[in-house]
């Protein structure tokens, strides 16, 4: 379906098979890939033996926005009352949906906002400019500032006479159906993933279809706003006016691909026979700091997890039945509705059902991941970022689940963003990433773990190390005994380089516990050399692995001979067996998980718990644990860095430094109190803890003109 980033059909690999291969038979032919055969990713099982998620059912913590169980074709929406407030989306055909219409005479009248949607929308439209105008004319804040000149080119220059004569006089009409089918499509409120809270929802593909058919006419209300402090700063973009006004060669492919989706699922007056019946699950995973995996105590070995790394192939091509990773921004989909074009955004255009999730999951913090399952492929492509090009129809051949939704696992999780190389190798740092990889990763049901299908996750746009990110997600696979397909994108060094530490971790019995500690004496290192040398490109990775290795073979050594390699201190995590069944430690989670999935998983308490947490350390760590405390600490590594070199410079003496890595006798400081000393200089912004929800003082009852007044001017405001 897709080829290399280079446009060129992929080679087969020339490496000859490493003779040291597997326990497993594996052919002797030049492949592209080490490690263990796909089959063994997939436990010698059927590609979809294993379910990613229980199948749906509503409870405390599960909102499904159809009738169950469902008995036609597509589902019939829940129906119950609806809900204007800050805890569910406020859709545009909500009565509280207001807003002001200037009238001729200068006067302002406040009229349905989802009336002046109908209005407009209900006209001709013959060209671009009036499909600009109409939404406009529900959008008049910003009728200066819209211009949607990426929609104008497609449809004006980039579609021929007929093409453009076609999505006008027949598409444009099917979308503007199916977003004014929205009152009747949905009938239940849409409730807001947001941060700290543990939630699913699920709603249908035409559901689905009918709120892209209201992004794709940007009727969502105050939604476009930028201000930091309004309503939905938190939360990504939803409404489609930005990727109009983007500009570059990828957007326009990008538009074919949502065009092409409209398509497809945009039933006909006649015919509504395209619309598509299945389902799609969103479920937000929020951790707590203080459950976080104790990375120095896990005993799980390395070598145990069945590792296949191939450096052809893409995660949605060759993941087929495995979790696939989302490369994701906090906000989910990233610039996907902007310029933005690389892995997470392609699969948002390539899988436009996963765009809804933009419009109700609030930005993900350090400790939370977002699952998505049953989203369709729809398109094909080639290429990648300024060279991605929409190459036509994908019928989707994945199988549905018994709750219809395709088998297809996608799970967003966030990166840290590295705008200087080797602050990634901050333990405090990768600890993140790890705890990241871990709240996508980890699998809450006692059935065994499909395996997962990732890649070189925050490593490009966010500016990663492969080498490293790889050995964490490595770390976390083997901590959850989960098999790992890695797909290094062209780079057959890297694989054949992570192939070997693979073998070596493995012949060298090593675990995670090791690992971690290795990782963290080689923190120290690039830290007490980070402020002497740059660590840039190859050389960094490079010396990791070649660190590593140093490493083990000192461990060895050490090691008395005749003794066999400890499984690491603390709690042992049986290895996952040679037969490929789960480890029993994630058995064990996934009973509990499974046990508490029904209810409210007690694996991550209530919030109440979470808003009282007292301690100051504790404290702390919630402040830490958001990501701008990680930039804080980056901000902060570079000014200790400046600091290092400042007093190199004056020979300074023996006096710990503040935040520095400590002169001689010089005693380290903590994180927080290197952090405090920066904040103290208003060398990082401290972040204010969320205020208690204040309650609100009820003032005199309002006339409801008074109300209507108030509410549509906040939604122009607010809008
Ligand atoms: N399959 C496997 N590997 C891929 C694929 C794919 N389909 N697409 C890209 N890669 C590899 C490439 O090597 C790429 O450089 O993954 C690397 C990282 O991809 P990025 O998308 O740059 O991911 P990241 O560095 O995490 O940046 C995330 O980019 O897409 C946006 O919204 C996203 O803002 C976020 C940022």
């Amino acid at each position: 379906m897709s080829q290399l980033p280079d446009g060129g059909i992929s080679k087969m690999g020339t490496e000859e098979q490493p003779d040291s291969q597997e326990d497993f038979p594996v052919p002797r032919r030049k492949e592209s890939w080490r490690g263990v055969p796909m089959e063994a990713i997939h436990r010698n099982l059927h590609l979809f033996e294993f379910e990613h998620l229980p199948p749906v059912a509503a409870g405390p913590l599960h909102w499904v926005m159809y009738e169950l169980p469902v008995r036609e074709s597509p589902p019939r929406p829940h129906k119950s009352p609806g809900k204007w407030d800050s805890e569910h989306v406020r859709l545009p055909c909500a009565p509280e949906s207001k807003y002001p219409r200037e009238n001729p005479d200068g006067s302002t009248t406040i009229d349905s906002r989802w009336e002046m949607i109908e209005r407009a929308l209900l006209q001709p439209i013959e060209s671009s400019a009036k499909l600009q105008a109409a939404i406009l004319s529900y959008n008049t804040t910003y009728r200066d500032q819209w211009h949607f000149r990426a929609l104008h080119h497609l449809l004006d220059e980039e579609l021929d006479e007929s093409e453009s004569r076609v999505f006008f006089e027949d598409l444009l009409p099917r979308i503007i159906r199916m977003a004014l089918r929205l009152p009747d499509l949905i009938q239940s409120p849409i409730p807001l993933l947001k941060q700290q809270k543990n939630a699913s929802l699920s709603l249908s593909q035409q559901q689905i279809a009918c709120l892209l058919a209201n992004a794709f006419l940007c009727t969502f209300p105050r939604r476009n706003t930028l201000k930091k402090r309004s309503e939905y700063s938190s939360f990504p973009d939803i409404n489609f006016n930005r990727l109009y006004q983007s500009t570059g060669s990828a957007v326009l492919e990008k538009l074919k691909c949502i065009i092409h989706y409209f398509r497809r699922v945009c039933p006909t007056e006649r015919d509504d026979s395209n619309v598509p019946t299945g389902v799609v699950t969103f479920v937000r995973r929020s951790g707590m700091p203080e459950h976080q995996v104790d990375w120095s105590q896990s005993g799980a070995p390395l070598g145990d997890v069945p590792l296949h790394v191939d450096a052809e192939g893409t995660i949605e091509d060759q993941g087929v039945g495995l979790l696939q990773v989302d490369f994701a921004n906090k906000y989910l989909g990233g610039g996907v509705l902007g310029h933005g074009c690389v892995q997470e955004e392609i699969r948002f255009v390539i899988c436009p059902e996963l765009l809804v999730g933009k419009l109700f999951t609030e930005s993900l913090r350090p400790f939370e991941s977002l699952v998505m399952l049953g989203a369709e492929r729809y398109s094909n492509y080639t290429g990648y970022a300024g060279s991605f090009e929409w190459s036509g129809n994908c019928d989707d051949p994945t199988p549905r689940d018994s709750s219809r939704r395709r088998q297809t696992a996608i799970v967003a999780i966030d990166a840290l963003r590295f705008a200087q190389s080797h602050h990634q190798y901050r333990e405090e740092l990768m600890e993140r990433e790890l705890n990241k990889a871990y709240i996508g990763f980890v699998h809450w049901m006692a059935t065994p773990p499909p395996g997962v299908a990732t890649g070189n996750w925050g490593c490009g746009a966010f500016g990663g190390d492969s080498y490293l990110k790889a050995l964490l997600q490595l770390m976390v696979c083997a901590q959850l005994g989960r098999p790992l397909a890695y797909y290094t994108f062209g780079n057959s060094e890297f694989r054949d380089d992570f192939h070997a530490m693979w073998l070596l971790l493995r012949s060298e019995r090593t675990t995670v516990q090791q690992l971690w500690g290795v990782l963290r004496s080689y923190s120290k290192l690039v830290r007490e050399k980070g402020a002497k040398e740059p660590r840039e490109g190859k050389a960094t990775k490079k010396k990791l692995y070649e660190f590593i290795r140093e490493e083990l073979r000192k461990e060895e050594a050490a090691v008395a001979p005749g003794t066999s390699r400890a499984a690491g201190a603390g709690e042992a995590v049986p290895p996952t067996t040679k037969s490929g069944r789960c480890s029993p430690e994630s058995e064990l989670l996934g009973k509990k998980a499974a046990r508490t999935n029904a209810h409210s998983p007690d694996l991550f308490p209530p919030q109440a718990s979470q808003e009282n947490s007292d301690s100051s350390q504790e404290q702390a760590i919630l402040m830490l644990s958001d990501d701008e405390e990680a930039s804080a600490m980056m901000e902060a590594a570079s000014l200790e860095a400046k600091l290092i070199l400042g007093e190199e410079a004056k020979g300074a003496g023996s006096v710990a430094r503040a935040g520095g890595a400590g002169g001689a006798g010089g005693r380290q400081l903590t994180l927080l109190e290197m952090l405090d000393s920066h904040y103290e200089k208003g060398q990082a912004s401290k972040r204010p803890r969320k205020a208690a929800a204040c309650s609100k003082v009820e003032g005199p009852a309002k006339s409801r003109r008074e109300n209507d007044v108030e509410g549509a001017t906040a939604d122009k405001d607010a809008d």
